[in-house]
């Protein structure tokens, strides 16, 4: 009896544990599931996100291009030093024309200013790893005059800690191999050269420019490869000094932006291109380049022959204002021709055009190492004869009046953000093959492209932004694969930041600035995402091309340890060790019922 009741006692002891072991596994099973479904949640995910991002989906089928970029491509985003750095008054910067604009009353959308915008002077490191996160060939940065040379005169004094700051961002960018493309100009002359000489009316600040560029050279020339001396002067001439709306705010009618335009070609060429063959290109063996604007302008009617010379009018007074000098010595003859009758029938001497003497022409020409090219939007155009003013009248000139032509846009063309901008992606590709046929096929960087949106978007969901990357991306390449000669694209902009005179109020960042909040903390838009994608396929690839980029890239993963440790453990490690516990339990469970039975 107390023997079979040992027998029993065991046997329940034997059949307890078996429960407990019975238990664990199930515990184990269930554990794995739920990594299982992780997983496949996981893949479910992934693979929704490649159906958005398949190209074969666009609905616009027919035009679209597939295809990748050439290798070395470069992809990049830019910025601007008055719209983003900040620090308007610290470590010894002095003003610029920017920062008294900004301060008066009236002239920036709800009195907003770039005091501190987005504080990027203090988030080198945080702003370096978002575009390593995006994966950027380049950045495209500002250098602020008045950070270097508070009053913009060299010999008055030079600011240590102004250079400091753009050694740490070159420095983080070359860490980070990203290549940086520095902006000797964009927009933020030091006051002082304002009140002292009138700014860009005057030839007389050459040399205080070149002693700005010269420093530049010195101090960063051993890491920038890639100068641009001026940031679309077309907006520094004629909203600095023709309409008044940016900085410093002049309305001198028909003649002030012809000025200013003058003085910057010829400082363009004259100081900086010459400044440097003659002592720093052998040494550093960079390239200097300018960076023009120009919107497309396309004929209402293309029959019409007098439609077809407004159009190209409009983009001759645009960009050909800049460029025809800097790649063939002299305006655009259309651009003296028109503003020289236009002066006459004024009453006026000569034209308000300014003329370059035979000497400045051979030294102004071809003095463009490679053309920046900004484009945001198209216009149509057609021919409008604005009467002659009568003699000694010249109450009406301007700029706009001497083009004789009226701008049109389709209501249908998209226009998320500013108002001013139109999705046009066809316009680009023309803008690409006009300055192909026109300069030679140079060497072009796009140095600005992008879309804003207004405030109303605060919840990172830009899709209009990504439609409008994905259209004139893809207008580019048909550009390249009609022989343009585009090396690198910039997305404008990096951040949300002081869109000049509409102030914050639209935002063209890929990711979103909470300006709000003191921190100015950065968030990626939808649109970051995209971008990513295009810059790791290099473009468009098509299915098969994509199939063998993803075979190259699980080689990729195998060869190169350092690549994706994490990638390895996400897509490799957990699923396998998840699908062998499932395996293993399985059997051990097997195993185990059989032995029972
Ligand atoms: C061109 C200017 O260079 C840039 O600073 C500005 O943000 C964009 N246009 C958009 O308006």
């Amino acid at each position: 009896m107390h023997s079979r009741l040992q027998e029993l006692r065991k046997e329940a002891e034997t059949l307890l544990k078996l429960k407990v072991t019975l238990q664990d596994q199930l515990n184990r099973l269930k554990l794995s599931c739920v990594f299982v479904v992780c997983h496949v949640f996981v893949l479910v995910l992934c693979l929704s996100e490649a159906q958005d991002f398949d190209w074969t989906n666009t609905k616009q089928h027919g035009s679209f291009y597939y295809g990748t970029f050439p290798t070395g491509f470069s992809w990049g985003a830019g910025s601007s030093a008055y719209q983003t750095e900040g620090a308007w008054d610290k470590d010894g910067k002095g003003l610029s024309i920017w920062d008294v604009f900004s301060h008066k009353n009236g002239k920036i959308q709800q009195n907003q200013t770039g005091d501190s915008s987005c504080e990027g002077y203090y988030k080198v490191k945080d702003d370096v790893a978002l575009m390593k996160e995006l994966k950027l060939n380049h950045y495209r940065f500002s250098v602020s005059w008045p950070r270097l040379i508070p009053t913009g005169v060299k010999s008055d004094h030079v600011n240590d800690r102004g250079i400091q700051y753009y050694d740490e961002l070159l420095d983080t960018l070359l860490e980070n191999d990203i290549t940086p493309i520095v902006t000797l100009y964009h927009w933020d002359l030091p006051q002082v050269l304002q009140e002292k000489y009138g700014g860009w009316q005057n030839i007389s600040i050459i040399n205080h420019f070149n002693d700005f560029a010269n420093l530049c050279f010195e101090k960063f020339g051993n890491r920038v490869k890639y100068w641009i001396t001026f940031n679309n002067p077309w907006s520094v001439a004629v909203e600095g000094y023709e309409t008044g709306e940016h900085a410093p705010g002049l309305k001198l009618k028909g003649t002030g932006a012809y000025r200013a335009a003058h003085h910057i070609i010829k400082i363009t060429a004259k100081c900086l291109v010459h400044t440097y063959d003659a002592q720093w290109r052998q040494k550093q063996k960079g390239v200097v380049g300018i960076s023009l604007s120009g919107d497309w302008g396309e004929p209402v009617d293309i029959t019409n022959q007098k439609d077809v010379e407004a159009a190209e009018r409009f983009v001759q007074f645009y960009l050909g204002w800049f460029a025809t000098p800097l790649f063939h010595g002299d305006y655009p003859q259309v651009m003296k021709d028109f503003i020289g009758r236009r002066s006459v029938q004024e009453g006026l001497g000569s034209s308000r055009l300014p003329t370059f003497s035979p000497q400045e022409k051979s030294y102004i020409k071809g003095t463009c190492d490679f053309l920046g090219v900004g484009h945001f939007t198209t216009r149509y155009v057609t021919h409008k004869n604005h009467p002659p003013p009568a003699p000694g009248y010249r109450g009406d000139s301007s700029y706009f009046l001497d083009r004789d032509l009226a701008e049109l846009v389709d209501p249908r063309w998209p226009d998320p953000g500013s108002e001013w901008l139109y999705a046009v992606p066809w316009g680009f590709r023309r803008l690409l093959n006009f300055v192909k046929s026109q300069y030679g096929n140079p060497m072009v960087f796009v140095t600005e492209n992008g879309v804003s949106e207004k405030m109303r978007c605060t919840e990172l969901c830009d899709e209009w932004r990504i439609q409008y990357l994905k259209d004139y991306i893809n207008e580019m390449l048909k550009a390249i694969k009609d022989g343009v000669n585009v090396k690198g694209y910039t997305a404008w902009s990096l951040l949300d930041k002081f869109e000049w005179d509409e102030g914050f109020t639209e935002r063209f960042g890929l990711f979103y600035v909470d300006f709000r909040n003191k921190d100015k903390a950065r968030y990626p838009k939808a649109s970051v995402h995209f971008y990513k994608r295009i810059i790791s396929s290099n473009g468009f690839p098509n299915q098969r091309e994509e199939q063998r980029n993803t075979a190259a890239n699980i080689l990729r993963l195998i060869h190169d340890p350092l690549t994706s440790h994490m990638e390895m453990v996400t897509e490799i490690v957990v699923p396998t060790v998840c699908t062998l516990s499932i395996l293993i339990s399985a059997v051990f469970l097997m195993f185990l019922l059989r032995r029972r039975s």
